[in-house]
């Protein structure tokens, strides 16, 4: 594990259930211990907080941790092409076996992109 994985799995950022979310998004298998809940704080299409809960390896809770940095302030479309690869490359490379960790930030991403979207297709309008 290099340096800057170790300081982020001992230091996590944004670790930590967001009570006032605007939406939450899951990624990975929760059938198989691997999975994040990825909340998320939106105004105007912009993500102004996000934030996680990650059971997994010390991987997941890295990559997790870096994600949640690199789409604060971004918009939902530009956070959307952040790939597992980037996160990856932000920390200095991940072993082989290890890929799979810096996926479910993004797949949870795309729950949380869904999930916000159909919210707002159904809400019921004003009459
Ligand atoms: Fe499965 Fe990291 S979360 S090995």
């Amino acid at each position: 594990m290099n340096e800057k994985i170790k300081e982020y799995f001992k230091n996590p950022r944004n670790l930590e259930i967001m009570t006032d979310a605007s939406v939450m998004g899951k990624g990975g298998d929760p059938s198989c211990g691997d999975y994040i809940e990825l909340y998320l704080k939106i105004e105007k299409d912009i993500i102004k907080k996000a934030s996680a809960m990650v059971a997994g390896c010390p991987y997941a809770i890295a990559t997790t941790s870096a994600f949640t940095e690199m789409i604060t302030n971004q918009s939902l479309d530009d956070a959307m092409m952040i790939s597992g690869d980037r996160v990856a490359a932000l920390l200095g490379g991940l072993p082989e076996e290890k890929i799979h960790c810096s996926l479910m930030g993004p797949e949870a991403l795309r729950n949380a992109a869904h999930n916000y979207i159909m919210a707002r297709i159904c809400t019921p309008m004003a009459s």
